[in-house]
């Protein structure tokens, strides 16, 4: 585990503008009721998830992470041009390589500048934001857009109750800019617990277990997920690592006007709340519209968060998660309203 101060450093580094996108197809819990053996009423009171974003057939993460990527360089008033780094958070890419980041600077219709994909489950968006705002303080890069996308029901078992009410497909963006000393990420904190990660699994279709007749047939190809184990891990670390990284900031816990933590489980974020004695109207909530949406939920919720309006210059915000790994990330980020144009 790896706790950064940022503020020790000359350059400050902050988010420009964000963006978002979801597909239109929408999945029920009446339309869950249909395919497994479960009700509205044990989903909202266990998730509090209400409905999902689906996408159709021809639609892969690329295609979200650009929709979402246009609406932050527009907001960040920048162009396409004037980015020197893409990072992908992604755990469903669209094809094994090229990087879905490669595909999405294509499709940009820019070339040349570095473009990777990044790994770490639903942790993803924060740890995509951590190594690129390090890559702008320390390197030659001075704009960067970062992308969480995932598009879960393309590895969702639709016969196993205890995953399919859970995920949905969507993306966040960011750009991340050079922004006044002060303001923009304060610091940060990346973590992992590599033996725990069996736990939650996409087990098929990797160098252990390429795809075959058999492991299409034994449901390789799909999460396997003990949610219990997963539940308990999360209620921890969202406490502990937004504990640490907040001290580390040199901040209190009643400076923190934001909390925008990751989608998952609404009585996740309830005890995160009641551990963190943070009101819970300070938590960031859309769950109940996205369900799970893995490397995607804390930019997308962060979008929707600063298209309210109620994100204001200078507020202290923490972005927080948790995921396949199993892996954390915490961010305080102080909000620099600068470079944001409002729809
Ligand atoms: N409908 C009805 N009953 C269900 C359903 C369902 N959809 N799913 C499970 N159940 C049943 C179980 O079979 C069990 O029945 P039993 O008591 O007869 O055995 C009962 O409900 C309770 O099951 P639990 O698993 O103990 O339920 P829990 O309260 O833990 O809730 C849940 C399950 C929602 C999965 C919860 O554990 C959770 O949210 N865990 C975290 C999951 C998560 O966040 N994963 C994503 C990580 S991020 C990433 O990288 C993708």
């Amino acid at each position: 585990m790896i706790v950064t101060e940022m503020r020790e450093s000359i350059k400050a580094i902050g988010i420009l503008g964000t963006g978002s996108a979801v597909p239109e197809g929408v999945l029920t819990n009446a339309q869950l009721e249909a395919m497994v053996d479960t009700s509205d009423e044990w989903i909202v009171t266990r998730t509090g998830i209400r409905e999902r974003r689906i996408a159709d057939q021809g639609t892969a993460s690329s295609h979200l992470a650009y929709e979402a990527a246009l609406k932050a360089l527009e907001r960040a008033q920048i162009q396409a041009e004037d980015l020197d780094l893409i990072i992908c958070a992604t755990v469903t890419p669209d094809m094994a390589f090229p990087a879905t980041a490669c595909l999405l600077q294509d499709r940009l219709g820019i070339n040349a500048i570095p473009a990777f994909d990044l790994s770490a489950g639903c942790s993803g968006f924060g740890y995509a934001l951590t190594v690129a705002e390090s890559m702008l303080r320390g390197g030659p890069y001075k704009k960067a857009l970062v992308v969480g996308v995932d598009i879960l029901s393309r590895i969702t078992d639709y016969e196993d109750r205890s995953t399919s009410v859970l995920f949905g497909d969507g993306a966040g963006a960011a750009i991340l800019g050079e922004v006044p000393n002060g303001f923009g990420f304060l610091a940060s904190e990346l973590g992992a617990d590599g033996a725990s990660g069996g736990v939650l699994q996409l087990p098929g279709g990797g160098s252990l277990q390429p795809a075959s007749l058999e492991s299409v047939h034994r449901r390789q190809h799909f999460i396997k997920m003990q949610g219990s184990d997963v539940f308990k891990f999360a209620v921890r670390i969202l406490e502990e690592s937004a504990k640490r990284v907040v001290a580390k900031a040199g901040l209190a816990m009643e400076d923190v006007v934001w909390v925008v933590p990751h989608q998952a489980n609404i009585r996740i974020i309830r005890s995160a709340a009641n551990r963190l004695e943070i009101p819970e109207e300070r938590f960031f909530v859309n769950v109940d519209r996205y369900g799970n949406t893995s490397a995607a939920s804390i930019g997308l919720a962060l979008d929707e968060l600063a298209q309210t309006g109620d994100l204001k210059h200078g507020d202290y915000v923490v972005l927080v998660g948790f995921g396949a790994g199993l892996t954390w990330s915490a961010l305080v980020l102080r909000w620099f309203e600068g470079g944001l144009v409002r729809e």
